[in-house]
C-alpha cells in the first residue's frame, strides 16, 4: 500500500507517518527530513536548499523529484510507503504519477489532514525533536517527562527547527494554500482523497487513519 499524507505545515503529517510506519510497516518518506539531512551533511543539495527552507519557500522540483525517485527504488520501499511532504505542487504530483506508472505501482489513498490555521502556528512554534533518535515533542501537547531529556533514548540533544518561527510559519502557510491546496481536487477527481480531522488528539487522528487504511 502506498499513500500520501497531505496537509499544511504543522498538521501532524510527520507525527502520523511515524505511527503508520510502526503499525502498518509502511516506510515514511519525508522530503523535509531528507532535505534537512542534506543540509546537516553539507551536500550540494543541502547547500542549495538551506536558505530556501529557512525562508519557507519550496526547494526546486527537480531536486525533490529526483530524491523521491531514487528513494522509492530502494528495497525497503517495495512493500509500501507513506509520502510526507511530497508532492507539494502540480508539477511534483504529475512527476509522481509518471514515476509510479513507470514502476507499475499505484497510490491507494491521499489523506488530507484538516487543521485550523491558528492551531498550526501554535503547534509549529512549540515543536522540538530529539537530534539523536528523531522522536518528536511539543511544549504543550507532548512535552518530555524530564526537562531537556528525550523520553525515548535519553539523549539531551533536543532541537528546534530554524524554520519554526512565527514569521516563517506564516510564509509556509501561504505557500501551502497557493501551491499545495490545489492538489486536493486533483486527487479528488481520482477518487482516492480521504479526509481526517487533524484537530483531534494524536491518538484519535491515528484511529481515523487506521480505519481508512484497514478498510
Ligand atoms: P517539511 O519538513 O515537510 O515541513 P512542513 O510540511 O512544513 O510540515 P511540518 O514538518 O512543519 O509539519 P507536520 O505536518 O509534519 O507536523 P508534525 O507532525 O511535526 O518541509 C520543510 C521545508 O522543506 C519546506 O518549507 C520546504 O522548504 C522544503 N520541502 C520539503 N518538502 C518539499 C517538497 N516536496 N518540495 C519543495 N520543498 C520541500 O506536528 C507539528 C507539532 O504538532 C509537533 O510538535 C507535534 O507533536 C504536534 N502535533 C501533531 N499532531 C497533533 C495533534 N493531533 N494534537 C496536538 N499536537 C499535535
Amino acid at each position: 500500500m502506498n499513500i500520501i499524507l497531505l496537509g499544511p505545515p504543522g498538521a501532524g503529517k510527520g507525527t502520523q507517518a511515524k505511527m503508520i510506519e510502526e503499525k502498518f510497516g509502511l516506510v515514511q518518506l519525508s522530503t523535509g527530513d531528507m532535505l534537512r539531512a542534506a543540509v546537516a551533511e553539507g551536500t550540494e543539495i543541502g547547500k542549495k536548499a538551506k536558505g530556501i527552507m529557512e525562508r519557507g519557500d519550496l526547494v526546486p522540483d527537480d531536486i525533490v523529484v529526483s530524491i523521491i525517485a531514487d528513494r522509492i527504488d530502494e528495497d525497503d520501499c517495495q512493500d509500501g510507503f507513506v509520502l510526507d511532504g511530497f508532492p507539494r505542487n502540480a508539477a511534483q504530483a504529475q512527476a509522481l504519477d509518471v514515476m509510479l506508472a513507470e514502476k507499475g505501482i499505484g497510490l491507494q489513498h491521499v489523506i488530507e489532514m484538516k487543521v485550523d490555521a491558528d492551531v498550526l502556528v501554535e503547534r509549529i512554534t512549540g515543536r522540538y525533536t530529539c537530534g539523536s533518535c528523531g522522536a518528536g515533542y511539543h511544549d504543550i501537547y507532548k512535552p518530555v517527562a524530564k526537562d531537556g531529556v528525550c523520553d525515548n533514548c535519553g539523549s539531551e540533544d533536543l532541537k528546534r527547527r530554524p524554520d519554526d518561527t512565527a514569521e516563517t510559519v506564516r510564509s509556509r502557510l501561504e505557500v501551502y494554500s497557493r501551491e499545495t491546496e490545489p492538489l486536493l481536487p486533483y486527487y479528488g477527481e481520482k477518487a482516492i482523497l480521504r479526509q481526517v480531522d487533524g484537530m483531534a488528539a494524536m491518538d484519535a487522528v491515528a484511529q481515523s487513519i487506521n480505519s481508512i487504511l484497514a478498510a
